[in-house]
């Protein structure tokens, strides 16, 4: 069955903080983070910015690009890494804020591939129940989880959301889900974690948090592996649907490092133009980038009926992931 994004839409939060504001606390420059990185600039969420109040403006956004409204959304689908709680799930939150009166609600944990896994678990649920009138929301407030005295982590990430409408009824300019293909390898798991506060490595009453709370990572290790499963299952999506790189006109990788999507098109044999870049004011943003980059992409413009678009993504668990529009 078809079943199409019929909105998107994308939300930040106002406060901005640039490279050389981190240099003044944390032993970087700006030099070494935006030849490295390509990030000039992150956004940080506001105190009463948490992951379902991002998640639910950019939920907004997108329902009314599809002139659909909240009492017609029968499912919410999150995925973040940063939830509001354990309890509620953030989606369910999202859904409260949204006033959707009632409908499936929950998250999906897959770090910065959270929001194609969910997009997936969407497609699966609309198959099922053909009514369905999804909403996809990558949300992520990555700096609440950031130890902002490590430099190999502080300087990458932001905070975030973007969301799109999942139905099988397709709208003027919107965009075919043509196909999906999620993957992983746990054997890696250890090269990205969040440890500190789960069940394995329990908070105690009063104790304070040590640096286990916090995002852990080995970059170099993680930049290979981005690199290699990010072009794997590009290629993989446009083998199994018979295409070649040049009839994409639009890829949106996950936003995490310029030198790993710069790296994804010299794979693909892809020129620069055609790949979507928003890293410089945002960072990595997780689940929330691709959403965020799908959303400004649509609203300057570079999405035009007709254009086959390519998502992928890459993150903790070590999840990636791929998906195939056409608009
Ligand atoms: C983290 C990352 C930017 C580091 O860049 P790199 O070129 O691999 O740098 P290295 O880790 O080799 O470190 C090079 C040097 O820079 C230093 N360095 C690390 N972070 C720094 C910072 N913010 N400022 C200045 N120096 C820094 C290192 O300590 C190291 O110094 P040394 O040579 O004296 O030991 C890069 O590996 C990366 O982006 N990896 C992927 C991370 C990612 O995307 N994670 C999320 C996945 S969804």
């Amino acid at each position: 069955m078809p079943i199409h994004i019929v909105g998107t839409g994308a939300f930040v939060p106002e406060r901005v903080m640039t490279n050389l504001e981190i240099q003044q606390f944390v032993d970087t420059t700006d030099e070494w983070i935006v030849s490295r990185t390509g990030i000039q600039e992150r956004r940080i969420a506001g105190p009463d910015e948490s992951c379902s109040v991002l998640g639910a403006r950019a939920a907004e956004l997108a329902l009314a690009d599809s002139g659909l409204s909240a009492d017609q959304v029968t499912h919410v689908i999150l995925g973040t890494f940063t939830p509001d709680g354990y309890i509620p799930s953030s989606a369910a939150y999202v859904r409260r804020i949204l006033g959707i009166p009632h409908g499936m609600a929950m998250d999906v944990s897959a770090a910065c591939s959270g929001f194609l896994f969910a997009l997936e678990t969407a497609r699966a649920m609309v198959t099922l129940h053909p009514e369905a009138v999804i909403l996809v929301v990558g949300s992520e407030v990555v700096t609440s989880r950031l130890n902002w005295q490590d430099r190999g982590t502080c300087v990458l990430f932001g905070d975030g959301a973007g969301a799109a409408v999942v139905t099988s009824q397709p709208r003027p300019g919107s965009g075919m889900i043509v196909d999906v293909i999620l993957d992983g390898d746990s054997s890696q798991s250890e090269l990205l974690v969040v440890h500190g506060g789960g069940s394995a490595a329990p908070l105690k009453f009063g104790e304070p948090t040590g640096e286990d709370f916090f995002v852990q990572m080995q970059g170099r290790e993680i930049f290979k592996h981005a690199v290699r499963s990010m072009a794997s299952i590009a290629n993989q999506i446009l083998v199994r649907n018979g295409l070649h790189p040049s009839d994409i006109d639009l890829v949106i990788p996950h936003q995490a490092n310029i030198r790993i999507i710069e790296s994804l098109a010299k794979k693909m044999d892809l020129p620069m133009e055609k790949v979507f870049v928003n890293i410089e004011k945002y960072g990595n943003t997780s689940a929330a980038s691709i959403p965020i980059a799908m959303a400004e992409a649509r609203h300057k413009g570079l999405i035009p009926p007709g254009s086959k678009v390519m998502l992928t993504s890459f993150g903790g668990g070590l999840n990636w992931a791929a998906a195939l529009l056409q608009f």
